[in-house]
């Protein structure tokens, strides 16, 4: 049993900062739950899975893992179209929403408490491990990436939704819209820290993201970088639509590992 002294520095800050913001997060995770097959939808500006067509078509007995689940709304997804999830999350307030989502909807999985960079489960126990803004933004990528191929069986998919690097190198802080300026080097971009909050995230350039995820053993099938629908809105202050529509905000990277 790991003990918060002993968390890495930035998953302890990370678990700090997530168990104070859970309750603004309780909102979008009941709406997220209602969401049946076909009606997904992901990231920041709610965009359609019919058009995205993220989701492997079967997944009908498939082993999932959903690393940083938090409210766990995209496992419960799985579950609907058939899948026995697991979900792990830093944040107990969290996953305190998401076990009451559970009942509510009478999805039941099991939900974990601790750090997607270390997973208690063994070797190859997975078909598919997914993480929408969960560790693909908040881990470190040098540590989730292998601790996600480690968990995946030969043939296994890793899904993760992050932000785009271009907005990651545009934008300020998490407070002010992205500018059309670049603010930040994207040689050595890895570890961010804004100035209005404890937390850290990460962010990586693509050509970094391929080799590490080539060194961990995945081949990449799909890097869909993600634009939203004309007139689309977002109640979150980092982006603005006109400049969404222009460059890419959220980045979806899909790779199978291989062996
Ligand atoms: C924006 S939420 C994403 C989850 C889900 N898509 C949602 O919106 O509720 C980010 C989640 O990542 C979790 N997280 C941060 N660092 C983590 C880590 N090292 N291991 C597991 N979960 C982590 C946070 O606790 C938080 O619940």
């Amino acid at each position: 049993m790991t003990t918060t002294d002993e968390l890495p520095e930035h998953v302890r800050r990370n678990r700090e900062q997530w168990d104070q913001w859970a309750t603004e997060y309780v909102a979008n995770g009941e709406v997220s739950w209602r969401l049946g097959p076909g009606d997904e939808k992901w990231g920041i500006w709610d965009l359609p899975e019919r058009d995205l067509r993220l989701l492997p078509d079967d997944l009908a007995g498939l082993d999932t893992i959903e690393l940083g689940c938090g409210t766990a709304y995209v496992s419960a997804w799985l579950a609907r179209r058939g899948a026995d999830p697991v979900g792990i999350d830093n944040s107990e307030q969290q996953l305190a929403t998401a076990r009451r989502l559970q009942v509510e909807h009478g999805i039941e999985f099991p939900l974990l408490h601790g750090n997607a960079e270390h997973v208690p489960y063994p070797d190859a126990s997975f078909d598919l491990a997914i993480s929408e803004y969960g560790a693909s933004i908040w881990a470190d990528p040098f540590l989730w990436i292998p601790e996600a191929a480690r968990l995946l069986r030969p043939g296994g998919r890793l899904i993760f939704l992050v932000n785009a690097t271009l907005l990651m190198l545009a934008m300020p802080d998490e407070e002010r819209p992205a500018t059309t300026e670049l603010l930040r080097p994207q040689r050595g971009l890895h570890r961010l820290e804004w100035s209005d909050d404890d937390s850290v995230n990460f962010a990586l350039s693509h050509g970094d993201w391929i080799r590490l995820l080539r060194e961990a053993g995945f081949e990449i099938e799909r890097l869909a970088e993600l634009y939203p629908q004309p007139g689309a809105a977002t109640d979150f202050p980092y982006v603005t639509t006109e400049w969404a529509l222009q460059w890419p905000t959220e980045e979806v990277w899909v790779a199978r590992k291989t062996g």
